[in-house]
């Protein structure tokens, strides 16, 4: 006799490669704990019920920690012919209490237990998230705070547009991040609703509680309809584009990274614990962790298109093409954890060149747009008529090969003559920055406020405020 679930009306063993493709045992054993909560919950529920008897469910329960202990302990065998983590659990309580444990599956289904660990796993997989990319957010403004002030050159198009602050840049990684945040939590919201009870597709004829189990589990309630908790896999699709989303935001940041990095650019350095060296070229100091938060959000991408084409066209309800959505989203999980942990490393670890980027601030005339808006507020002209001016003595100063502060007055005023000497008190970045005002803006004092204001926020989250 085969210690298969689902022997009974079998008289041959499946062929190999069935065993092969079926099994999902070298993933699923990811759930085990989940899989277990479920299951203790489940009997209780069936013994309050007077389903089961309380003997029985007592001694479930001791065998399902006792199996707990071993999984963890690496003490437990998994074998491919056991299919799943359900049926080695169920197989091994049989082990351990005999007859009795033939009765936890009463009034369910694999189907009903496997959405109930996914929702679980990844129900905890979203908060132990949130915490990282809370850490991350508040490594972030941590250093925001510290180069409030540090200039840099803000880009458009890779192409110097205004001098900004480094802070402010860092910050707006924050608020990216605050939004990741949002959407996992939203998601977390949706999915916590108990698919248990639901058994195969249609419930069951047992007088269960599910109010019961959905409460014993931390769900907010039952799922109403049972058809829709076996078959929906929505809460995988969310969270993995919740997720996904979070990863282009460490990749934009990660190619921010290697792009600064580089000695073409030089404004910042990272330390030898972040860095690696070429086989062959010596002088060689190599973002590798940066270049790998960028790249391996290709595989967390990966996950979520493969779970929306699995579930495209899919009839209800339960169909084995639904056990596709683990493997995936397993790995997309702890891939974004590890991308995580990988740039709160970079960010406490990069100290930036703050010569560097003040100097490069003020390269491509990087306050034009400063001079424009003088003749916008001291000559009364219209913006567009002040874009054109300034780009004519943009244009003049560089064909004389000199910065705008360095440009003389006569050589401006042979463009507009009412330009006056003032015009140089606005030219220089620092007074750029300064003068930033609008809520929003790059001004120091704004940055300072702004991270000021995040270190709080976090600061109180982490108390649990
Ligand atoms: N290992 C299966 C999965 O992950 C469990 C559910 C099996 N249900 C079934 N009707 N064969 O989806």
């Amino acid at each position: 006799m085969s210690k298969r679930m689902w022997g009974g009306r079998f008289a041959e063993e499946p062929n190999a490669i069935l065993e092969e493709i079926n099994a999902s045992i070298d993933f699923d054993r990811h759930l085990y704990a989940h899989d277990i909560a479920g299951s203790k919950a489940h009997a209780s529920m069936l013994a309050k019920q007077g389903i089961i008897g309380a003997e029985d469910a007592k001694k479930i329960i001791q065998g399902l920690d006792t199996i707990l202990s071993e999984i963890e302990r690496g003490e437990f065998k998994f074998s491919r012919a056991l299919e799943d983590i359900h049926t080695h659990i169920e197989a091994r309580l049989e082990e351990l209490i005999g007859p009795a444990a033939g009765r936890l599956h009463t009034a369910r289904s694999r189907n009903d237990q496997v959405a109930t660990d996914l929702r679980l796993f990844i129900r905890e997989a979203i908060d132990r998230l949130d915490q990282s990319i809370a850490e991350l957010q508040l490594a972030l403004a941590e250093k925001a705070l510290a180069h409030a002030g540090t200039v840099m050159p803000g880009f458009t198009h890779l192409q110097p547009a205004q001098p900004v602050t480094f802070g402010h840049h860092l910050l707006a990684y924050v608020e990216m991040l605050a939004r990741d945040r949002g959407r996992l939590e939203d998601a977390r919201k949706r999915l916590n609703e108990c698919p248990l009870g639901a058994a195969a597709l249609a419930g069951t004829s047992f007088p269960i509680d599910r109010e019961a189990t959905a409460e014993a589990l931390g769900f907010d309630r039952p799922a109403a309809n049972s058809l829709d908790a076996v078959s929906d896999r929505d809460f995988v699709l969310e969270t993995l584009a919740a997720v996904s989303i979070c990863a282009i935001h460490l990749s934009r940041f990660a190619e921010e990274i290697v792009i600064w990095a580089s000695p073409a650019f030089g404004f910042i350095r990272l330390s030898d614990r972040f860095t690696t060296g070429s086989s062959i070229m010596p002088q060689k100091r190599n973002p590798d962790a940066a270049e790998l938060v960028r790249a391996k959000i290709g595989r967390i991408v990966g996950a979520l298109m493969q779970i929306i084409v699995v579930m495209k066209g899919l009839p209800l309800a339960y169909a084995k093409d639904l056990q596709e959505d683990k493997e995936g989203t397993f790995d997309a999980l702890s891939t974004l954890s590890l991308l995580i942990a990988a740039t709160i490393g970079m960010v406490r670890d990069l100290e930036p060149d703050e010569k560097r980027m003040k100097a490069a601030a003020g390269e491509g005339y990087a306050t034009a747009t400063d001079l424009a808006d003088w003749l916008v507020r001291q000559l009364g002209m219209p913006f567009r008529e002040a874009h054109r001016i300034a780009g004519e003595i943009v244009a003049r100063a560089a064909k004389a090969r000199l910065p705008l502060h360095r440009l003389p007055l006569s050589e401006m005023q042979a463009i507009e003559p009412r330009i006056t000497e003032e015009v140089f008190s606005i030219l220089s970045i620092p007074h750029s920055v300064k003068s930033r005002t609008s809520f929003g803006g790059t001004t120091p004092l704004n940055v300072r406020a702004q991270a000021r204001k995040w270190l709080k926020r976090l600061a109180k989250e982490r108390k649990g405020g």
